[in-house]
C-alpha cells in the first residue's frame, strides 16, 4: 500500500507531528509513506519524496511542515482538476490524506467525487472548519496571542496607553476571542459582529476615569468598520494607503479619546515556532484513525474531534462552509470585557 500525503493552504504548528503520526502508524502496517512537496502544487507538478524515520523524528519538534505548503487549489478550475486527478493515478498511490482547512478539504472532496481516494485532516490556526472540534495549530496561536496580550498589558500600564493587538482571522474571530480571553484583553473586536466605535471608546474612557489607566484591545484582521474612509491615508502618489484594522482603530481611539494609542501586528508570529503538547498529541490521535480509515478500505472522511472524541465526518460535510464563532458567545464574553 502507497499512502501520499500532502498539507495546504497556510502553515501551522503541529502539522510535523501529524506526519510523524501518519509516518509511524503506516509503518505499523507495512504501508509506504510518500509526501507531496508544497501542497497540491506537489500534485500538479508530481512532485514528492519518500517519507523516512530519522526526518520524521527530527523534525517531529518543529513548526511548519517539513514537506512544505502553498495555497495552490487544484479546483479552482476544470483543467486544473483534471491534472490534479490524472497525475495523482499515474503515480500508483492507493490513497491521498490531504492535511489542510477549508480550501484544502473542499478541493479533497471534489477530488473524491471524481474518483480519487481521499481522506481529510484538519488544519487552521482560524478554527474555522466547518465540523470539527479540533484544527491544528489553533492551540499554539491562542497561547501566542496569549502571552502577547500579557506583555502589551504591562506596557500600556507604565505609558497609561491604549494597545491596540491585530490577530489573524480573515473569516472568523477564533483567535481573538479566545487569545484575548486568556491573555485578559480589556475589549476583543471580532469580524461575527458590528463593530460600535462609540461603544468602544467609551468603554476606554470609563476605564481611565476609573483610574484603570490603560487597555489593551484585541481586533479580528477581518473586522471592517465605517469610519474606515475618514482614516484613509493617502500616499505620495496620491494614491490609498489602507494600513491594517489594527492602526487604523489606533487612529480612531487616539483621535476620539485623545489618549496615546499604538497598534501592534501580530502577523505570521502567531503561525511560527513549535507546537503546543495538545497540537502534537491529538495530530497522533488522528493520523492513526486515518491510517485505520484506510485498512479498511474507507475513504471520503474527514478525520476530526467531536463531542471530544475522535470521529469521522464526510468530506462534503466541511466543504464550502465558514466555522464562525457564535454571536451569543460573544456577548457573554463580553462579561469579561472590564
Ligand atoms: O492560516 C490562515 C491565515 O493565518 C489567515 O488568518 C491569514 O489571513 C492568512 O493565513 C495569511 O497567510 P498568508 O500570508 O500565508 O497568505
Amino acid at each position: 500500500m502507497k499512502v501520499a500525503v500532502l498539507t495546504g493552504g497556510g502553515d501551522a504548528p503541529g502539522l510535523n507531528a501529524y506526519l510523524k503520526g501518519l509516518y509511524l502508524s503506516c509503518k505499523k502496517n507495512g504501508f509506504e509513506l510518500y509526501g507531496y512537496l508544497d501542497g497540491w502544487k506537489g500534485v500538479l507538478e508530481n512532485k514528492y519524496i519518500k517519507i523516512e524515520m530519522d526526518e520524521v523524528i527530527r523534525e517531529f519538534h518543529e513548526g511548519g511542515t517539513f514537506i512544505g505548503s502553498s495555497r495552490t487549489n487544484p479546483a479552482k478550475d476544470e483543467a486544473t482538476m483534471n491534472k490534479a486527478i490524472e497525475n495523482f493515478k499515474s503515480t500508483g498511490f492507493n490513497v491521498l490524506v490531504a492535511i489542510g482547512g477549508e480550501d484544502t478539504i473542499g478541493a479533497s472532496s471534489k477530488m473524491h467525487k471524481a474518483g480519487i481516494p481521499v481522506i481529510g485532516l484538519p488544519k487552521t490556526i482560524d478554527y474555522d472548519l466547518e465540523g470539527t472540534e479540533f484544527t491544528v495549530g489553533f492551540n499554539t496561536a491562542v497561547n501566542i496571542v496569549m502571552d502577547a496580550v500579557e506583555k502589551l498589558i504591562s506596557t500600556a500600564k507604565s505609558h497609561k496607553r491604549v494597545l491596540v493587538l491585530e490577530v489573524m482571522g480573515r473569516h472568523a474571530g477564533w483567535i481573538a476571542l479566545y487569545g484575548g480571553l486568556a491573555g485578559g484583553a480589556n475589549y476583543i473586536l471580532i469580524p461575527e459582529v458590528e463593530v460600535n466605535i462609540d461603544e468602544l471608546t467609551e468603554f476606554i474612557k470609563n476605564r481611565y476615569e476609573k483610574g484603570y489607566k490603560y487597555a489593551v484591545i484585541v481586533v479580528a484582521e477581518g473586522v471592517k468598520i465605517s469610519e474606515s474612509q475618514k482614516y484613509e491615508v493617502v500616499d505620495e502618489y496620491g494614491h490609498v494607503k489602507l494600513g491594517g484594522i489594527g492602526e487604523l482603530l489606533a487612529k480612531i481611539i487616539e483621535d476620539k479619546t485623545k489618549i496615546t494609542t499604538r497598534s501592534v501586528n501580530l502577523g505570521h508570529i502567531q503561525r511560527g515556532g513549535p507546537a503546543t503538547s495538545y497540537d502534537r498529541i491529538i495530530p497522533l490521535f488522528l493520523a492513526q484513525k486515518a491510517v485505520e480509515l484506510i485498512k479498511q478500505n474507507i475513504s471520503g472522511k474527514l478525520v476530526c474531534i467531536r463531542n471530544g472524541k475522535v470521529d469521522v465526518i464526510d468530506l462534503h460535510e466541511a466543504e464550502g462552509k465558514t466555522k464562525k464563532v457564535p454571536v451569543e458567545l460573544y456577548e457573554q464574553m463580553k462579561t469579561y470585557f472590564v
